[in-house]
């Protein structure tokens, strides 16, 4: 058998894992691959833990999109990475209302507390903060920092920390693969000031969403993870997907993608200190991409039938 985390762990990592969304929970040829934790070591609720869904009015929790996957990686064995608590999108209006800094803060600390309390014990990571900088450098305008300022990263950490002292917290963000943009420069300054700040960031998660034929090289990832490792103890792939950018596409178009792949797993096998590779869901059949880019997709390692790519293959043999 060559699958994924079986041979990555082998190789060394911590897991190969994959992102799953409530819809395809009921798909069983897809849910025999999902739940195979030779396949897949870790898993990611995709939705079921935003805030849009646990928290979408003000007090009010629900839990029943997030445990469905969690209640997998309980009966599987499988890692869950936990995501997420503090992100701009998936926000309910209702937390992005002009709210003062200590109003905010009591929201941060309300949500991050009942969250993180509710799955305690259950997470392996947490994404706490997810996207907080701008591609340019600068932070983004979310109503937590118009509220804060950055402080609503240190804040969340901290919280985060108090309510599951054994999660791993991540910090995530995309664009910050390819060494060495204003992106990550920003981001490896605000995490800087975060720690200095008192707050346990152990983690950062590299998104890794890109285009065949324009993703970044083993080399640059290399050296992004080396920069972010000298302020964190471990870095991971967190949400990998290759998109094509037309379609359809041939064998060659496949060959590159596979290429692609092999670099990104390649750049995590070669750094002491990442720990895992996540993909963004592992058929082309529910990726988010053709919903987010219209025209793009078959970024995945799966076919929309459920067969293996030569990215899978490629993959395989090099892990
Ligand atoms: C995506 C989900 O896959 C979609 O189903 C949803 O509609 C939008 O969000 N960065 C992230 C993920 O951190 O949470 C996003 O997931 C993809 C981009």
């Amino acid at each position: 058998t060559c699958q994924l985390n079986k041979l990555a762990k082998e190789a060394g990592l911590e897991y190969f894992g994959t992102a799953i969304d409530n819809p395809s929970l009921n798909n069983q040829n897809y849910m025999r691959i999902a739940r195979d934790s030779d396949e897949f070591g870790s898993i990611t609720p995709a939705n079921g833990q935003k805030w849009s869904n646990t928290q979408a009015s003000q007090g009010r929790f629900s839990y029943g999109s997030g445990d469905a996957i969690a209640n997998i990686a309980k009966e599987t064995g499988q890692l869950l990475r936990c995501h997420t608590l503090v992100w701009h999108n998936q926000l309910p209006s209702w937390v992005s209302s002009a709210y003062s800094r200590d109003q905010m803060e009591r929201i941060l600390t309300a949500h991050i507390q009942n969250v993180v309390g509710h799955y305690k014990g259950q997470c392996y990571s947490w994404d706490v903060v997810n996207e907080a900088m701008n591609d340019d450098g600068s932070f983004r305008q979310s109503p937590m920092y118009r509220a804060m300022g950055e402080d609503f990263i240190t804040h969340s950490f901290l919280t985060a920390a108090s309510a599951d002292p054994s999660a791993r917290l991540y910090y995530n963000d995309f664009n910050i693969e390819r060494c060495c943009n204003a992106k990550i420069n920003a981001t490896w300054d605000m995490l800087l000031s975060v720690l200095n700040a008192g707050a346990p960031v152990h983690g950062v998660g590299m998104q890794g969403h890109s285009r065949v034929g324009k993703s970044p090289s083993k080399r640059e990832m290399k050296e992004t993870m080396a920069r972010f490792l000298q302020l964190v103890n471990e870095v991971a792939f967190t949400e990998v997907d290759i998109r094509h950018t037309s379609l359809p596409v041939g064998e060659a178009e496949r060959e590159q993608q596979a290429r692609d792949y092999v670099e990104v797993v390649g750049a995590c096998l070669e750094t002491p200190g990442c720990v895992g590779v996540t993909v963004w869901d592992f058929t082309d059949q529910y990726s988010w991409i053709p919903g987010q880019y219209p025209g793009e997709g078959e970024a995945c390692l799966f076919d929309r039938n459920l067969n293996r790519k030569p990215a899978y293959s490629s993959v395989a043999s090099l892990l």
